[in-house]
């Protein structure tokens, strides 16, 4: 069975994912932030490898030393570059350091987990499948969401060249572009936020927000052999949004 990571264990999508990854027997490296009593839980599987609580991004040396240690150690099969933060200001609040961070944690980090396990990768008859998680925000532009999105479209810049250049040797890299998920921030947000919801609501084809394990449905796919012919692709997991 393939072994593979996944950042940002701890809550949404990338619990979803580690759990689904589980279920369906996958051997998972998990790194996420803060401690999480459902991540130890899970620990218990005996799939689960490794469960490492490390904040990406805020010192990218320290990131790379993390990553060379378990590259080192475990031939990985998958990559799923989950973390991510949000970052709601206007232009005239943003200043560099807010910047700075937004990008280390959606970009540089996820570039030097990719980067060093390129380093040690060795070509294999079955592909190795990198998938990271983009928005449906930076294609297009929203309010107060400068940061978050140029992060974003740098991570879609840069993981689509890579995949050019990784093509043929069986390096898959693929992007999934999530509208509205109903992750930690959602119950939050439709309190505080009743206007923006309608809204949100009113602009989505569908008519509703996207559930965390919609969009662990289309990971599993990339990861797996039944996407073998899919590299350098964003997939919109966003309820029609991107094309109405
Ligand atoms: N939900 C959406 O509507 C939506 C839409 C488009 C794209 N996305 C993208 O999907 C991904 C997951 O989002 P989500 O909504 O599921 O987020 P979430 O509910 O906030 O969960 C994110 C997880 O990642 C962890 N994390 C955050 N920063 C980290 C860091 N620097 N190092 C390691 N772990 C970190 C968090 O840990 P802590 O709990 O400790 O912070 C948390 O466990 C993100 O890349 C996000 O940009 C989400």
């Amino acid at each position: 069975m393939k072994t593979g990571i996944i950042t940002g264990t701890g809550k949404g999508i990338g619990l979803s994912t580690l759990k689904l990854l589980l279920k369906n027997k996958y051997k998972i490296i998990s790194i996420t932030k803060t401690k999480t009593k459902e991540v130890d839980r899970l620990f218990k599987d005996k799939n689960f490898i490794k469960n490492i609580y490390h904040p990406l991004g805020d010192n990218l040396l320290e990131d790379k030393k993390l990553v060379h240690e378990i590259y080192k150690k475990h031939k990985i099969d998958f990559m799923v570059c989950n973390a991510g933060v949000r970052h709601r200001d206007s232009i005239q609040k943003m200043n560099l350091e807010k910047r700075s961070y937004t990008l280390n944690v959606n970009f540089h980090s996820n570039v030097v987990i990719i980067e060093e396990f390129l380093k040690y990768f060795k070509k294999k008859k079955t592909s190795t499948s990198i998938v990271c998680i983009s928005s449906i925000v930076g294609n297009l532009g929203f309010k107060d969401l400068s940061s978050y999105a140029s992060s974003k479209m740098a991570l879609e810049g840069f993981l689509k060249s890579v995949a050019v250049e990784y093509a043929r040797k069986n390096v898959r890299i693929n992007l999934i572009a999530p509208g509205f998920i109903k992750s930690s921030y959602y119950n939050n947000f439709i309190k505080k936020q009743k206007n923006l919801n309608k809204w949100i609501i009113g602009r989505t084809p569908m008519g509703r927000w996207g559930k965390p394990d919609e969009v662990s449905n289309v990971i599993e796919f990339l990861i797996s052999e039944k996407s073998s012919y899919i590299t350098g692709s964003t997939i919109y997991v966003d309820g029609g949004w991107n094309v109405s």
